[in-house]
């Protein structure tokens, strides 16, 4: 049976994880959230000293970026993706504001970039994958069979942020959720390497009104219609 490379992109807090789950579990693929990768990369700079005044050590982390470890595993209980940074843990971490208030610096930064495509990419390289991020379909694998670009309005967005942090008891405020999710917009869109864009041949879906189900139903389509199978 042919395996194929499905890339999601699209704006943060869209839902491009859970839906990019759901899909790889359903079709037998493996997933891999590839923001995780640059959420762990900036924890590694708060927890490492390479942040002054909310600017990042650039000269510092180019030299260490080596030493960065980034591994993923499957919580034996619940079933979901674990990310570990240097052998820790640090799933509950990297979602905090405070590893999203800076994820976006460190993303764009074109060593950090270089280095992490580099490791998808050879994630990818088995195929049979559905990795989720903002630059999947255009850079990392601009050949990826199929390709989706997952949009919803900031609004819903950072209502899905607020619900999943009060979810697990964090505490949240969505004005201020609201205002990260516009910002991360903005820099993730205007940054000079690997900008957020839709790829030309990558199918558009907006999934403000959609619920999970639909959004699973759609997807299953677009994949048996691209490879003939399910
Ligand atoms: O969960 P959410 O969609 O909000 O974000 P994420 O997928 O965890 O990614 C966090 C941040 O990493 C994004 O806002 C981007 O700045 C950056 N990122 C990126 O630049 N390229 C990727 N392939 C994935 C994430």
């Amino acid at each position: 049976m042919k395996r194929i490379i499905i890339a999601i992109d699209g704006f943060s807090s869209c839902g491009k994880s859970t839906m990019a789950k759901a899909l790889a579990r359903n079709i037998g693929y493996l997933y891999f959230d590839s923001g995780a990768m640059y959420r762990a990369t900036a924890l590694y700079c708060m927890q490492n000293g390479l942040i002054a005044e909310g600017a990042i050590d650039t000269e510092s982390l180019r030299t260490r970026i080596k030493e960065i470890n980034i591994t993923f595993g499957v919580d034996p209980d619940t079933k979901n993706s674990i990310t570990f940074l240097n052998g820790r843990n640090v799933e509950h971490e990297i979602r905090s504001l405070e590893v999203s208030r800076l994820v976006s610096q460190v993303a764009a930064l074109d060593f950090v970039r270089e280095e992490m495509v580099n490791r998808q990419r050879e994630m990818g390289k088995a195929k049979g994958i559905v990795m989720d991020g903002r630059d999947i379909g255009t850079t990392v694998f601009p050949n990826a069979e199929m390709k989706i670009f997952v949009t919803a309005s900031a609004e819903v967005r950072a209502l899905r942020r607020y619900d999943e942090l009060t979810a697990r008891g964090d505490k949240a405020d969505y004005n201020e959720i609201l205002e990260n999710v516009l910002q991360r917009d903005h820099l993730d869109q205007t940054r000079e390497v690997s900008p957020l864009k839709r790829a030309d041949d990558a199918l558009l879906l907006d999934n403000s009104n959609l619920t999970r189900e639909e959004q699973m139903e759609w997807l299953i389509e677009q994949f048996k219609k691209l490879t003939g199978q399910c």
